[in-house]
C-alpha cells in the first residue's frame, strides 16, 4: 500500500538537494570539469562532477526516499514503490561548464504517480533556484514568476537548442535560420532547464527543441507552466522528446503554427 505523499516535503527535499549538488559542482569546477568521456557523439560529453553530482543526488535520495524511483542523465535508474519518481539532471549545460561559461543548472524534478509534480532548477553560479509545485505557481528566489505576455512573434525573443549529433543539427539549424528572420532574435545558451526557467521568468518569450530528453526538461517544463506558458508538443502532441515548445499564451499558437510549417511531421527523432 503506499503512503500518501506530502508534496512539500518533495519540495523541500528537492530544494536541498539541488543547492547540495549546485555547491558540490560550482566548487568542483577547477578539478572536475576536463572530460572524461563521451556519450552519443564525440561533443556529447561527460565530466566527473556530472557523475559526481549525480552519485551525491542518488545517494540522498536512496537515504531521505529509498521506497522512490529515480531516473538520471548519467544513468540512474531504480524503481520504486512509494508513487513517486525523481527525474534529476546533474549538470544541465554540460559544455558551457566544460569551458567555464557560468550557465549551468542542476534540474530535480518529482513525479507523483507519473505526473511531474514538483520541480527545481538552480544555477549554482547566480545563486538564481528556479521551483514550482503543480498548481501552485513557480518561483524564482521567493518571488512568484509571470511568463511574457508579448503577442507579437516578430517582437519576441526566442530560445532553441541543438542535439548533438551532426545530420539532426543541419536539419535544426534549417528550422532555426528559416525562423531568425521572423522573430525579434534567438538565443541557443546551452542548458534547456535554464531557458524554460527564463521563459518562466520572462526573460525569453518562448523556447523550442527537439530531442530533449526527460532530465532536461521535466522540472523546467512545470516550472514555465506554473508561470503561466503553454508547454506543448508539436501538432498536439505532449510536450516530450520529439518536440517542446513553451512560450507565453499570447505568442503561442502564432509560433506553433510556423515552426509546423518548417518541421515535417514523422517519426521521432532517435538520434540526439
Ligand atoms: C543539453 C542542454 C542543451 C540542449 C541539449 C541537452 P546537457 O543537456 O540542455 O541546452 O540543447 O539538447 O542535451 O548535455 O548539457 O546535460
Ligand atoms: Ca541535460
Amino acid at each position: 500500500m503506499q503512503v500518501p505523499v506530502d508534496v512539500e516535503d518533495l519540495l523541500d527535499i528537492a530544494r536541498r538537494l539541488a543547492l547540495g549538488a549546485g555547491e558540490l559542482i560550482r566548487t568542483g569546477r577547477v578539478q572536475g570539469a576536463e572530460q572524461i568521456a563521451v556519450k552519443s557523439t564525440p561533443t556529447d560529453v561527460v565530466t566527473a562532477m556530472d557523475r559526481a553530482s549525480e552519485t551525491f543526488l542518488v545517494a540522498e535520495l536512496g537515504r531521505q526516499r529509498p521506497d522512490d524511483g529515480v531516473l538520471g542523465e548519467e544513468g540512474a535508474s531504480r524503481d520504486g514503490t512509494s508513487g513517486v519518481r525523481w527525474v534529476v539532471d546533474p549538470i544541465d549545460g554540460t559544455v558551457n561548464y566544460l569551458y567555464g561559461l557560468p550557465w549551468y543548472a542542476v534540474s530535480v524534478a518529482a513525479e507523483l504517480n507519473e505526473i511531474v509534480t514538483v520541480g527545481v532548477v538552480h544555477n549554482p553560479e547566480n545563486g538564481e533556484l528556479f521551483c514550482a509545485v503543480r498548481g501552485g505557481g513557480a518561483w524564482l528566489n521567493g518571488r512568484r514568476l509571470h511568463c511574457s505576455d508579448e503577442a507579437a512573434l516578430g517582437q519576441a525573443l526566442i530560445s532553441t537548442g541543438f542535439g548533438y549529433d551532426a545530420d539532426r543539427r543541419r536539419e535544426q539549424a534549417g528550422v532555426a535560420s528559416a525562423l531568425l528572420p521572423q522573430v525579434r532574435d534567438l538565443r541557443r545558451m546551452g542548458s534547456a532547464a535554464l531557458d524554460l526557467c527564463q521563459v518562466a521568468a520572462g526573460r525569453l518569450d518562448g523556447h523550442y527543441e527537439q530531442g530533449l530528453w526527460p532530465w532536461d526538461y521535466a522540472a523546467g517544463g512545470l516550472i514555465a507552466a506554473e508561470a503561466g506558458a503553454r508547454v506543448e508538443g508539436l501538432r498536439g502532441a505532449p510536450a516530450g522528446r520529439d518536440s517542446l515548445v513553451a512560450a507565453g499564451p499570447r505568442i503561442f499558437p502564432e509560433l506553433l503554427s510556423v515552426l509546423e510549417g518548417l518541421i515535417p511531421a514523422g517519426p521521432p527523432p532517435q538520434r540526439q
